[in-house]
């Protein structure tokens, strides 16, 4: 499978949450979107705006779930947040049965996801930031899957 990419620059976090909006509007429960990059590069912005896309309310607060390891917000369909930081090794992750979210009842995204590619279904969308600067951010958006291709298709031409 010919893997598609697609490359952001923003400037701001209110333009990586707009980004993240523009994305969240595409996806549909079954969907696993999986973020890496460093402490501090945007994920959880990123992750305000797929919410705010599936539309869970604003009043909402979407916050790092670091220490509950998984928050779940109520939209056009459920939206499962994850951040798998703190734990060390793929077995801990399946202990936890956060894997249950995979199995199509929600959205997922999952921040650090990357750390263990082995058990994450191919169907994934992958979101790698870089910090630029202060307020930049490079957001390289890829993916094999004939339904990650279709998402990112429809990305770029802002359907
Ligand atoms: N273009 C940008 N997009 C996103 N965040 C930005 C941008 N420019 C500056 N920032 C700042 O970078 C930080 C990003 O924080 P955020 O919590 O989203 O990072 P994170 O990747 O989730 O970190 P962690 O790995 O600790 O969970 C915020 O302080 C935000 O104000
Ligand atoms: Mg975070």
């Amino acid at each position: 499978m010919k893997e598609k990419r697609l490359s952001y620059r923003t400037e701001s976090p209110e333009e990586t949450v707009q980004l993240g909006q523009k994305l969240g509007r595409l996806l549909t429960r079954g969907d696993l979107v999986v973020l890496a990059g460093e402490l501090g590069c945007g994920k959880t912005w990123f992750t305000k705006g797929i919410a705010l896309g599936v539309g869970v309310s604003p009043r909402e607060v979407v916050t790092s779930p670091s220490f509950a390891l998984m928050n779940e917000y109520a939209g056009d369909c459920r939206l499962f947040h994850m951040d798998v930081y703190r734990l060390e090794t793929h077995g801990t992750f399946l202990d936890t049965g956060l894997d249950e979210c995979f199995d199509g009842r929600g959205i997922t995204v999952m921040e650090w996801g990357d750390k263990w590619p082995e058990i994450l279904p191919v169907c994934r969308l992958n979101v790698a930031f870089s910090i630029l600067g202060e307020q930049s951010r490079e957001l390289l958006l890829t993916g094999e899957h004939p339904r990650i291709i279709e998402i990112l298709t429809g990305l770029k031409s802002g359907i």
